[in-house]
């Protein structure tokens, strides 16, 4: 992190918040904050080079258009594998993006769950549910500590999911508050390890009055890897899919959006590039990079009442 951003750091619960007081010039002469949104990279080795040589153009395209935070979704990995997740730490230091106030990351189910080793291997030796669930935390937690330098700012810290991170422009006071969604491999109920669900513990820690009071001056952004809205049609095949990929407990995710005040939220896991509204707060899904790496979701935030989004395409790189 540089000198000029220094977070302040403090823990509400189980949870952490931190706040960035200083605002960045360009802020002063355009008040408004350029965030970039994408989502669903899975990176899959070294020899993914196509794709990460589509990386290297969108972040560079980032840092030529001013763009001031960069949120990436979850499923930045394909098969959970932490050199993987290497590769994109590596990528975002080489644009200048590995720093706190300018990247927010969460996990995807393909950063913490290998479906074939669960099937395979996993099961086996942890017939017992939740000694496959405490290994699946170890995972989470993994993956925080991992990029913790990108959600508590801290080097080696041990904090995980739920966080807040709270960035100070001179126009608006944003905040990010970010859950995990991702919800373990088990054989009946996630056959497929894309079901997702939020616990209880990291609702009720967002919703604590600590939590609230920290956001009520903010323009709050929700954030996590699964949908809302999948495909909710009647067609039985449809409704199959929507079962294997739904947010389990999304009414009460969405309970807890409404409380914090949330004007949006952004996910991915979906694979579409989509953005609908869900009584007063505006879902926006960033589609999938994998299958589309020429395009991403831009919010234009200006003042707590101002806010636009679209998607935007790149020329085809051939
Ligand atoms: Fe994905
Ligand atoms: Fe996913």
């Amino acid at each position: 992190m540089s000198d000029k951003f220094v977070p302040q750091a403090f823990c509400i619960g189980q949870f952490s918040v931190l706040e960035l007081k200083t605002a960045s010039h360009k802020k002063l002469i355009t008040g408004v904050v350029k965030i970039a949104h994408i989502s669903d990279l899975h990176i899959s080795g070294m020899q993914d080079r196509r794709q990460l040589g589509f990386l290297d153009r969108m972040l560079d395209h980032f840092n030529t258009e001013g763009y001031d935070h960069l949120v990436i979704s979850g499923d930045l990995s394909n098969s959970a594998n932490p050199a993987d997740w290497k590769i994109i730490r590596e990528k975002l230091v080489s644009h200048g993006l590995y720093q706190w106030e300018r990247t927010t990351v969460i996990a995807g189910n393909h950063d913490l769950i290998n479906l074939e080793e669960e099937m395979r291997f996993y099961n086996a030796l942890n017939p017992l549910q939740r000694v496959r669930k405490k290994a699946f935390d170890r995972k989470v937690l993994e993956f925080c500590v991992f990029f913790q330098e990108l959600i508590t700012g801290e080097e080696q810290g041990n904090k995980a999911y739920p966080f807040i991170k709270i960035i100070n422009y001179s126009s608006v006071k944003i905040a990010i508050a970010a859950l995990n969604s991702v919800y373990p491999w088990y054989p009946a109920d996630n056959p497929l390890g894309a079901r997702g669900s939020i616990s209880a513990g990291e609702l009720r820690a967002l919703s604590h009055a600590h939590a609230l009071a920290s956001l009520s001056d903010c323009f709050v952004i929700g954030l996590c890897h699964h949908a809302y809205k999948v495909y909710g049609t009647d067609s039985p095949i449809d409704q199959a899919f929507d079962w294997t990929m739904e947010l389990k407990n999304r009414d009460e995710f969405l309970g807890v959006m409404k409380l914090i005040h949330a004007r949006l939220v952004l996910h991915g896991h979906f694979h579409r590039f989509q953005s609908y509204g869900v009584n007063d707060i505006t879902f926006i899904n960033g589609g999938s990079f994998r299958y589309n790496p020429n395009c991403y979701s831009e919010l234009l935030i200006e003042g707590m009442g101002s806010c636009t989004q679209k998607f935007i395409t790149l020329p085809v790189k051939t």
